[in-house]
């Protein structure tokens, strides 16, 4: 008999307020064709003043539970990817557990940045299998609105906010490829890498600090380490590339997008892209892309799905699941 942590709920949330390329223009040296052609970005969403991470967590996470048909107080564990967190401590995860009302059980916030969602459901999945849990909810949030240097063009027009929410459960499965749930998991992080991309500021450093990035060093490892990590875990899970139906990538880029589609020899027609109309939501943008492709009919129940991102640490890694 084989655990496996199966998708049994998905949703999602974006604040109400879009701002598209053009009202770049206003206060910055930049265009709408410089942002769509460099990035593949029209528009993203902003959280409104005094809207938390947390908030958007909850909203998210409330979708996805009427999405499974399952309430709160049935749910065992809760998991946020964020590196946006409402306060220092404690985590946005038990903030989201007492807004939804769930009083047993245990919540904690996982942060690997771009990758936070993949890490949180590498954790989740080893939750399971290993029975510590029967039914996760595993929520990838951000406001990265709040650390955008609005003066650096070479930044501020390429964040936006938003959260995605998965439950996954515990269900037996025959241990082959062909069972429903979470098939393979793979994580790296490299910390000599950790200057091309991250925040200026902290708790220890007693100031919050923007996002500083050197946008073509990390456009520079991404293709690569994406389409190796992905190579990885299909391997893992005993699978080709011929035999994926979808491709779910982290949403920073549409260039790094499809250079890894085509490094990996699947085709744009099975990778759902979001970037058009989120930015890079970082821990929010994979379960958004999963919310937002099952929304669209892309994704079906028994599908096969790989899932990659990369992003700050640096941190990169894949899932392989069957929907
Ligand atoms: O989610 C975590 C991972 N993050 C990423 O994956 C982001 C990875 N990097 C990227 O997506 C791309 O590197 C960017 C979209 C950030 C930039 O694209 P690029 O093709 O690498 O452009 P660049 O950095 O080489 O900049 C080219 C030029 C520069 O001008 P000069 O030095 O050539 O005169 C920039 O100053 O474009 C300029 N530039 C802009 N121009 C207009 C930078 N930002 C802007 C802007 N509008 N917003």
């Amino acid at each position: 008999m084989t655990i496996r942590a199966v998708v049994t709920g998905v949703g999602h949330y974006l604040p109400d307020r879009v701002v598209e390329n053009a009202e770049f223009e206003k206060t910055l040296e930049t265009t709408d064709d410089w942002i769509r052609s460099r990035s593949g970005i029209e528009r993203r969403h902003f959280a409104a003043e005094g809207q938390t991470t947390s908030d958007l967590a909850t909203r998210a996470a409330r979708a996805a539970l009427a999405d499974a048909g399952i309430t709160a107080d049935s749910v065992d564990a809760l998991i946020v990817a964020t590196s946006t967190a409402d306060l220092t401590f404690p985590s946005a995860a038990t903030m989201v557990q007492a807004e939804l009302g769930m009083t047993t059980g245990f919540a904690f916030d996982v942060q690997a940045v771009c990758a936070g969602f993949i890490y949180a459901l590498a954790n989740a999945n080893a939750l399971i299998v290993s029975g510590q849990a029967k039914r996760i909810l595993v929520i990838g949030a951000e406001t990265f609105s709040r650390i955008m240097d609005w003066t650096d063009r070479g930044t501020c027009v390429l964040f936006g906010d938003g959260a995605g929410a998965l439950v996954l459960e515990a269900v037996e499965g025959a241990g082959t490829k062909a069972d429903r749930g979470i098939l393979s998991t793979d994580l790296h992080s490299d910390g000599r890498f950790r200057d091309i991309l991250y925040v200026d500021g902290g708790v220890s450093k007693q100031n919050t600090g923007f996002l500083r990035m050197q946008g073509k060093e990390v456009f520079r490892h991404a293709v690569e380490k994406l389409a190796s990590t992905a190579t990885t875990a299909m391997e893992k899970a005993g699978i080709t590339s011929e035999e994926i139906d979808w491709v779910v990538p982290h949403q920073a880029n549409i260039r790094i997008i499809s250079g890894t589609a085509k490094k990996l020899g699947l085709p744009m027609e099975r990778v759902v892209v979001t970037v058009q109309d989120h930015g890079n939501t970082s821990a929010a943008s994979i379960p958004l892309a999963l919310s937002v492709g099952k929304a669209r009919g892309q994704i079906k129940s028994g599908d096969l799905v790989v899932t990659e991102a990369i992003g700050g640490g640096l941190a990169w890694g894949s899932v392989v699941l069957r929907w």
